[in-house]
């Protein structure tokens, strides 16, 4: 077969052209472009398994998640490849699973509701002791990394409240303390910021959001490339089924190819729509790292490339006025999640479960790349008009 020349070295390209071209087929004469979806649950092989990773089982490993792995791989400028799980949470739980019996992990008191929700059944059954810390007040999550510490659990930007942590200065002071530091990564995206560049141990990614980006999988990954930790996580997969179905991780790569541009779309109509919200009789208050006022600017303006796409607003009215702005859109989808290419909106206190400290009237916004005009008339009307 003629083979045509390609350029496989993906750490000099940029990362819009790494995520259009990473995980491609060899380019023989008449293969295909895109890598296919294989659905087997086992292969051809017999004898013992030699040592090196092969195609055995499929919960072990698919031919399918490969490009995924190792394109998102290309994005984190990670050497080892990424592990794609069944959901966020299921990366979430592989990581946490890094920690000793008993061991003690110090967490942002704004972060995603469900690791707070996970964190209180390790917590209730002795298996780990959480402190819960400002993650934006790094004095804090430094005296916080007292001897002994495990991990230290960052997310940054935070869900919701858009808090910015300090990632050189924490991951080198839990460095200093012996602890491994993870970062959420999901609200960033490697586009707009890369942690394990930073120092950071472990990555973890809802791909659900972003990095699918179309609302039409749930799934997750982690990276380290600290070989130890990368096999443990491995291990973790392996042993407890956390794994994807080939279907999703191929939309998941397919919605990865337009990430840049994606990205690039979201976080301009959501600085746009920021600025416009600021200044909106109907306010009281935004929260965007992008505005020049917002306390996480001048972290976000020096260690991010962007500022992401999400918005916390508080309309005036309260709660009940929170409601009726989301009641009142037409365009806008009031959904949970995120990071889709539509605009969702939801008041986080509307579940039980979200901490009392986040305001009960903060609607989250995840700006998408529709019309930046047509979101704001929408945005306005249903403001103005309840
Ligand atoms: C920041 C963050 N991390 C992790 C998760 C969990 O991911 P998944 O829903 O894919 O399990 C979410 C979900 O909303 C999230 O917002």
């Amino acid at each position: 077969m003629r083979s045509v020349p390609q350029d496989h070295d993906l750490s000099r390209l940029s990362p819009a052209t790494v995520a259009v071209s990473g995980g491609r087929p060899a380019r023989v004469q008449g293969a295909p472009v895109n890598p296919p979806i294989v659905l087997s649950s086992t292969y051809v092989s017999q004898g013992e398994p030699g040592p090196a990773p092969e195609l055995l089982y499929a919960r072990s490993g698919t031919e399918t998640w490969l490009p995924f792995e190792e394109t998102l791989a290309a994005l984190e400028r990670a050497e080892l490849p990424a592990l794609v799980y069944g959901s966020g949470m299921a990366a979430i739980a592989a990581a946490l699973s890094l920690i000793p019996h008993g061991g003690r992990v110090v967490v942002p008191r704004h972060a995603y509701q469900v690791l707070h929700g996970y964190l209180a059944d390790l917590t209730a059954r002795s298996r780990v002791e959480v402190v819960v810390v400002d993650i934006a007040e790094t004095d804090q999550v430094i005296a916080a990394l007292t001897p002994g510490t495990s991990m230290l659990w960052i997310e940054s930007p935070t869900n919701p409240m858009l808090e910015v942590a300090d990632l050189p200065a924490l991951i080198a002071a839990a460095r200093a303390a012996g602890a491994l530091t993870v970062v959420d990564n999901t609200f960033a995206t490697p586009l707009v910021q890369r942690p394990l560049g930073l120092g950071a141990d472990v990555v973890v990614h809802s791909v659900t959001k972003y990095l699918a980006g179309h609302s039409d999988v749930v799934l997750g990954a982690a990276l380290s490339d600290d070989p130890a930790l990368h096999a443990r996580l491995l291990a973790y997969r392996t042993l407890h089924g956390a794994i994807a179905g080939p279907a999703e991780v191929y939309l998941a790569l397919r919605g990865l190819r337009t990430l840049a541009l994606r990205v690039e779309r979201a976080q301009a109509n959501a600085l746009e729509l920021a600025r416009r919200l600021s200044e909106h009789p109907d306010v009281v208050e935004v929260r965007h790292p992008g505005l020049p006022g917002d306390p996480g600017h001048a972290r976000a303006t020096a260690q991010m490339t962007g500022y992401g796409a999400i918005l916390g607003v508080r309309p005036t009215g309260g709660a009940d006025g929170a409601d009726a702005v989301v009641a009142a859109l037409r365009l806008w989808v009031p959904a949970t999640s995120l990071g889709g290419v539509e605009s969702s909106i939801e008041r986080r206190r509307r579940f039980g479960t979200e901490s009392i400290t986040v305001p009960s009237d903060l609607l989250r916004l995840s700006v998408g790349i529709e019309d930046v005009e047509d979101l704001w008339r929408d945005l306005d009307r249903a403001l103005r008009g309840r």
